[in-house]
């Protein structure tokens, strides 16, 4: 449970969409926000914002950027593992070498943040860490097996977390949201994946802003005990998924998913 509202926040993935829309949020409330990118240049230009360059495909970029970062600010109260990114393609056809970089980016380099940033806050006994997951990691999407995987394994770590340690530790769980990740979305071409992938682009055109995602960081910074896990996109996704998730057999559920994605 956060002693008071953190000031000095470490945000990954802070040149766009959610980390963006985080970053504003954060910055215009007087927080000091380290936001991160690989391209410095991304970055936006905010009072209380402090541009940090690090590539988390990159462990070494990770440990060198993350004490440099530490140094400047003397120390985080909140971290925001928030940058990510997807493949999209048959199983079969994915390289090897792209599922172990969504593994990376989505796992290792949250663990590795999160086991650098921890000295700190369990010296303080206070600070907040904050794991941007994805409906995905609940209810797999075709096609996405990796990134659908990687993020139910940081959903579990997450759950680990909040049972080992005296901090608070939240889950923000979004369904669709409106940015350019499908954009930015690695695509291993093959016809038959063609009809899913029109879906992603019809349901992205629909749904909310990141600022919805930025409200939820919120209140998981400032809730004195707030939920584990905020789920967040439209009304189906945000209230009705979980409920399904809970309530429907498998079989449903997956005939379910099938006809959303028109399989
Ligand atoms: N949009 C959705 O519908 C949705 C739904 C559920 C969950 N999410 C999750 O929400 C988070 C933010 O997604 P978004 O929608 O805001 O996507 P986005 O607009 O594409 O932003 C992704 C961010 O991650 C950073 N990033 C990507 N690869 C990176 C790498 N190798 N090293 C360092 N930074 C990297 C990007 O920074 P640079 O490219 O500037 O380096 C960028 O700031 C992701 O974890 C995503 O999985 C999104």
């Amino acid at each position: 449970m956060p002693a008071e509202v953190p000031k000095k926040v470490l945000l990954t993935g802070a040149s766009t969409g959610i980390g963006l829309a985080i970053a504003q949020r954060l910055c215009a409330a007087g927080c000091d926000v380290w936001g991160t990118s690989r391209d410095i240049a991304r970055l936006p230009q905010l009072p209380h914002f402090h541009p940090v360059a690090m590539d988390l495909l990159q462990s070494d970029s990770i440990r060198r950027v993350f004490a440099a970062a530490r140094e400047q600010s003397g120390g985080f109260d909140a971290l925001i593992n928030n940058a990510g990114a997807a493949v999209f393609g048959p199983t079969d056809t994915v390289p090897l070498e792209m599922v172990r970089e969504q593994f990376q980016l989505l796992v290792e380099a949250p663990m590795e943040l999160i086991r650098l940033a921890l000295p700190d806050m369990l010296r303080n006994k206070t600070g907040t860490i904050i794991n941007v997951t994805s409906l995905a990691g609940v209810f797999p999407v075709p096609y996405m097996a990796a990134y659908s995987a990687a993020k139910a394994a940081l959903s579990s770590y997450t759950r680990c977390l909040r049972l080992e340690l005296p901090l608070c530790v939240v889950e923000i769980q979004p369904g669709d949201i409106n940015t350019g990740f499908h954009n930015a979305t690695q695509r291993v071409n093959a016809p038959h994946t063609d009809g899913v992938w029109q879906v992603q682009i019809e349901t992205m055109a629909a749904a909310p802003g990141p600022e919805c995602v930025a409200d939820a960081v919120w209140r998981a910074l400032h809730d004195p005990n707030p939920p584990p896990v905020l789920v967040v996109g439209n009304f189906a996704q945000a209230h009705l998924g979980p409920l399904a998730a809970r309530l429907l057999p498998s079989r449903l559920m997956e005939w379910v998913l099938r006809r959303h994605y028109r399989l």
